[in-house]
């Protein structure tokens, strides 16, 4: 067996309405200055938190987040300089990945010597400088209870991905509530990251059987909630399973982290600028098909856990579990090919290029992904 070091925040707190819970935290209690980092559509939701904050005599910055797409190394300097300005002794993060992800790197870098092209890489970052409160509002990229943060070098189009233990949040709050006004194909789209987060843990190089729990249950959970929460936003049972099984995707992340489905995605985000969960949600069956027959046996418990009854042998059980998530897919709304989104065949050499650069997911795959595996890879999917 294979060694493990499992990463994840001090402290999860899980649940409906749990959000309630924030003004007495003691990070909020043990802090002067708190800067809040808020999506657009939340900030009704948390101006009246923020305000019953400020009655305990601290100081409160609310500044809202509304960059369409992956954050950019520019955007990010823009929060940075507002965060310099107010020096927070904490701030938190409300939101989906990218709001997250920013609240996270403003966490570390706000008065730090380092900057920030520097620390893009595993490790490379070593110091968080303020506390840190990760409060997510989708049901997808698990960045709360993840030490990963990703920006877009705007230049070169390239997905930057700062990876380092002290990016790991003090708290994490995911409350099912907050995610009820989500709109249906966000829904979808992030749902479909976080099985991919549990299918590359379950089926990865370096999977381990402590990740495994998560990735099971995480797949089992997505896989009996994603459509009933697309279909019904309001459903507050789909909508607690979903949150749950997307903490399970995340807490993937930090320990094992994902392979060859979201490495062929960056391209798509950084260059095409297609959505995070859309990109991997089209790519997970195509690499499923082509990393099955390198473990067999995996890809078909993959498979129960989505519900399907075991077949005459593991690759047609495999099979089966790879033509659920093409149906489960459809039925949530989601393109089944690139060429939908307007990908075509000559793009495919320079996006799996793309794809060959990002060394760290790489390696994580079952079977070695050549360029040429790449190309084909797409071209099916087109
Ligand atoms: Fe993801």
């Amino acid at each position: 067996m294979n060694s493990i070091t499992l990463l994840q925040p001090a402290k999860i707190v899980f649940g409906l309405n749990v959000i309630d819970k924030l003004v007495e935290d003691d990070l909020i209690l043990s802090s002067d200055k708190i800067l809040f980092l808020v999506a657009t559509p939340l900030l009704t939701t948390f101006q009246p938190i923020s305000e019953s904050i400020s009655s305990l005599g601290k100081k409160v910055v609310l500044i809202e987040y509304n960059f369409p797409g992956e954050p950019t190394f520019s955007q990010f300097d823009m929060l940075l300089n507002k965060s310099g300005y107010f020096n927070p002794d904490c701030v938190v993060g409300v939101g989906g990945g990218s709001v997250l992800d920013c609240a996270k790197l403003i966490a570390a870098m706000t008065g730090n010597e380092q900057v920030y092209p520097d620390v893009v890489g595993i490790g490379l970052l070593k110091k968080r400088m303020k506390k840190l409160i990760c409060i997510s509002t989708t049901s997808g990229t698990g960045s709360e209870v993840s030490p990963i943060a990703i920006l877009l070098n705007e230049k070169t189009e390239a997905k930057s991905g700062i990876v380092s233990p002290v990016l790991l949040a003090d708290v994490a709050y995911i409350d099912p509530s907050l995610t009820v006004g989500l709109p249906a194909k966000i829904t979808a789209e992030t749902g479909m990251d976080a099985l991919c987060h549990c299918i590359e843990a379950y089926t990865n190089k370096f999977a381990h059987p402590t990740v495994d729990i998560y990735a099971l249950n995480g797949i089992k959970l997505i896989a009996e909630n994603l459509e009933k929460a697309y279909k019904n936003g309001n459903d507050l049972d789909a909508r607690s399973a979903l949150s749950l099984g997307s903490m399970y995707g995340g807490l993937c992340l930090g320990p094992v982290n994902t392979h060859g489905v979201h490495c062929l995605s960056y391209g798509l985000g950084g260059k095409y600028h297609i959505s995070h969960g859309l990109a991997n949600a089209i790519l997970l069956p195509g690499v499923l098909r082509f990393n099955m027959e390198a473990s067999p046996e995996r890809h078909a418990e993959v498979s129960i856990a989505l519900g399907i009854k075991r077949k005459e042998n593991d690759l047609a059980t495999a099979l089966a579990g790879i033509e659920f998530i093409e149906h489960l897919s459809k039925r949530c709304g989601i393109p089944g090919s690139l060429s939908e989104l307007g990908i075509s065949e000559n793009d495919l050499s320079e996006l799996a290029d793309i794809a060959m650069n990002v060394k760290r997911l790489l390696v994580n795959n079952p079977r070695v992904i050549t360029k040429e595996d790449a190309v084909e890879i797409y071209k099916k999917l087109l």
